[in-house]
């Protein structure tokens, strides 16, 4: 990542203050009634809460057994300071800029080594299995982290429902790249668009989540609406936005930040302490919102502390696999 260790947690002024937007929720909530709601609905509500900074309400069952017990990141901190290249390279540009992306209408393409190949408008990947609320930590490479309330269902539902042939070994997810929508795309900051991988029973793991909303309601622009994935064991690269296709295929798919700099982004970037980045150390991380710029001060976990995913990896030296 293009790190600039002199950015602060510069927040955009013209953002609405969410306290002076509360009032207008109610309205909101009005047009927008969770997955079931008509898509028309849900394009006239997302264009009046990208101009308000809110987003139509999304109905999800808590999943204690996936959900850290940390403090949640402030709804603010988590919509302001982003990684959104597409958008520009400062952590506030997504939210200045994102205004352009069209969350609706939208489709996924499902293709590769699959026997049912398909794609699905947002209405069927919100019906395609029941929306929990996962508290997931987020650590991104940099060495920030995040505490976001999200709203998905582990991508496993989507594997069982595509099949896929005995030649797919992993899933690539590719982003929209789209100049008109996104100004970001035009620099050459990174090969657009934007992909990352993960080999298929990391795909499989219930953590893996496709993800369609955050804190209670629909994805906003900047965080990749409308779909994107949370990886809560790997830095937060490998976790894609604004999802327009994703590929079964036979091969280890070629990502973004990999082909940008192969010596500082590997293909599995699981969260390491031990592995640190060539440029700096991995050891321990600043949670937004918590700890001062200028203090490290907290421990960085093996696998971001979710020890669940261990077995992925038994046998795989993780410093040559980084
Ligand atoms: N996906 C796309 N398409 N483009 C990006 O630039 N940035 C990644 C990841 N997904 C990125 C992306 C990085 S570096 C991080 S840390 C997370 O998104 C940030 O997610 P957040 O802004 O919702 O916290």
């Amino acid at each position: 990542m293009l790190i600039k260790r002199s950015d602060g947690l510069i927040l955009p002024s013209d953002i609405t203050p969410r306290a002076v937007f509360e009032s207008r929720r109610g309205f909101i909530r009005q047009l927008a009634v969770g997955g079931a709601a008509s898509a028309g609905l849900i394009e006239m509500a997302g264009r009046e809460a990208f101009a308000q900074g809110l987003n139509p309400k999304l109905a999800a069952k808590l999943n204690p057994a996936y959900s850290a017990l940390d403090k949640q990141t402030a709804y603010k901190d988590a919509t302001t300071y982003n990684n959104f290249y597409e958008f520009g390279t400062d952590k506030s540009d997504p939210a200045q800029y994102a205004g352009t992306l069209k969350p609706r209408p939208w489709t996924v393409s499902i293709e590769g080594e699959v026997k049912k190949p398909m794609t699905l408008d947002l209405d069927a990947l919100l019906k395609l299995a029941p929306l929990e609320e996962r508290v997931y930590r987020l650590r991104c490479v940099e060495g920030w982290s995040m505490v976001i309330p999200w709203i998905g269902y582990s991508f496993a539902e989507i594997i069982k429902k595509v099949e896929p042939t005995g030649n797919a070994k992993y899933v690539e997810f590719i982003s929209l790249a789209d100049k008109k929508q996104m100004p970001g795309v035009g620099s050459r900051v990174l090969n657009w668009p934007y992909v990352e991988g993960l080999r298929i029973d990391e795909a499989n793991h219930p953590l893996a989540l496709l993800t369609l909303g955050m804190y209670g309601e629909t994805l906003p622009n900047q965080n990749g609406a409308p779909v994107r994935m949370v990886l809560p064991w790997k830095y937060g690269f490998k976790s894609a936005k604004s999802i327009v296709k994703i590929r079964f295929v036979k091969e280890q798919p070629r990502t973004a930040w990999n082909q940008a700099a192969p010596a500082e982004y590997g293909f599995y970037s699981n969260v390491n302490p031990e592995v640190d980045h060539p440029r700096w150390s991995q050891a321990s991380e600043r949670r937004i919102g918590e700890d001062g710029f200028l203090a490290r001060k907290r421990k960085t976990l093996m696998f971001n502390g979710y020890s669940d995913v261990a077995s992925l990896y038994s046998g795989m030296d993780l410093k040559k696999f980084f």
